[in-house]
């Protein structure tokens, strides 16, 4: 059995998790050398066992300790585009974190540049695709189960502590994560776009930062069995040391609706404080009703016109970190396309797009006006055909 020569830049505590999920998948791997300034991702591996390579100083440094089978990236989202032109240069598979890019700018210059030159393949870790949930959800819906999609509501809501993480780690601030539906929810609004069959048309959102302001640093910092609150995980790189007194200029909730090309009209709701987590996808369509459960990884259908019970089918694989079980299947398809040629879930199009949907969103909200997304739609096709 191979075992993968692995380069790693930004070897956080994601890029950390997936390596031990292609673990648990049977990969036989070497973390050959790294490029990161501090590692967040290093007790984890140490305490499953995995080295973690040479750290290196600079990506020439990097780039002279291949060959490397598989070079992988996971530096804060700000960084996505210089690695990812970096990485490939370097000749060989490269598998980013998502969202694959943090602006339009950035977009529209990646699109370009896969469009000009013969690049290696490159993998984005949208893992929602690889979800056995999810792709159920897809076959459904391309099987024509539903009927004619017609209109779908979705949520994400976090955990007071998941909330709080993000209001001290990177992700607090623009110019490193984006934005709060940008770095959380790409990987919704990649599938969102996917179901429809078509690009958003016309989109709207409101939201703000109301739950980690200093206005509210007074509440309560104590769970009803006295542990401390707001405080769970270490923030990382760049973080802040208090959730309610950081320099965030992200969201910490937010709305969105879109109007999709094809016809399809949705809504969301993002909340980062709530106590009763929800990440689900209400579907309905002209010939029947689909609600995928993400948290509990349960979808439930029935038919329009059915009397019977609702169809329930239970996913499993429960995780603490929501993920239930999606970092194993990603490791498994990016497996399966490095050894067979299967064809990966999602394509840098997809991530490019999904990314650009989002983008859109934000505009919206901070320009506070309905977004026509054509103009949007045609720099990034004149630069995803070479002519941007
Ligand atoms: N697919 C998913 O479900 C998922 C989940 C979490 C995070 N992510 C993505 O993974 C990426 C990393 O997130 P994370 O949670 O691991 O963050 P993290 O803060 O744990 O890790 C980021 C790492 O990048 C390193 N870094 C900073 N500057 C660097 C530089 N100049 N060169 C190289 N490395 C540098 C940091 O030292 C840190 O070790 C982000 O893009 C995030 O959006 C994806």
């Amino acid at each position: 059995m191979k075992t993968y020569r692995i380069g790693v830049i930004g070897l956080g505590q994601r890029i950390a998790h997936v390596l031990l999920a292609m673990r648990d998948e049977g990969w036989r791997y070497e973390v050959v050398a790294h490029l990161d300034p501090a590692p967040v991702g290093q007790p984890i591996l140490a305490a499953a066992g995995v080295e973690m390579g040479i750290p290196c100083e600079s990506k020439a440094e990097l780039a002279a300790r291949g060959p490397f089978d598989l070079l992988m990236i996971g530096s804060p989202n700000h960084l996505h585009l210089q690695h990812l032109e970096f990485a490939l240069s370097v000749g060989c598979p490269v598998f980013t974190e998502k969202p694959i890019v943090r602006t339009e700018a950035e977009s529209l210059a990646l699109a370009a540049k896969l469009a000009r030159a013969q690049t290696p393949p490159l993998f984005v870790g949208l893992v929602m695709r690889s979800m056995p949930i999810v792709q159920e959800v897809i076959r459904r819906v391309d099987a024509g189960q539903l009927g004619r999609l017609v209109s779908m509501d979705a949520t994400e809501h976090l955990h007071p502590e998941h909330g709080g993480y993000l209001a001290r780690n990177w992700r607090r601030r623009k110019d490193w994560g984006g934005s709060y539906l940008l770095d959380k929810v790409c990987h919704d609004f990649d599938i969102f776009n996917r179901l429809a069959g078509s690009r958003p048309a016309r989109v709207a959102s409101f939201g703000g930062r109301s739950i980690f302001t200093p206005d509210e640093a007074g509440r309560a910092r104590t769970w009803d069995d006295g542990q401390p609150a707001y405080v769970m995980h270490d923030p990382g790189w760049a973080g802040a040391n208090d959730a309610f007194h950081s320099d965030m200029d992200v969201t910490d909730h937010q709305t969105a609706m879109i109007e999709y090309g094809g016809g399809l009209r949705l809504s969301f709701h993002a909340n980062s404080h709530v106590a009763l987590q929800e990440r689900r996808w209400y579907l309905a369509g002209t010939e029947g009703t689909l609600v995928a459960d993400l948290v509990r990884n349960r979808l439930t259908f029935r038919r329009a016109l059915s009397r019977g019970r609702p169809e329930k089918m239970e996913f499993g694989h429960l995780t603490d970190d929501n993920h239930n079980g999606a970092d194993q299947a990603m490791a498994r398809d990016l497996k399966a396309t490095l050894e067979t040629g299967a064809a990966f879930p999602v394509t840098p199009a997809d991530s490019l797009i999904a990314g650009l949907t989002v983008m859109a969103l934000d505009r919206a909200m901070d320009e506070g006006r309905v977004v026509d997304c054509a103009p949007l739609w045609a720099a990034y096709d004149a630069a995803a055909s070479g002519d941007g």
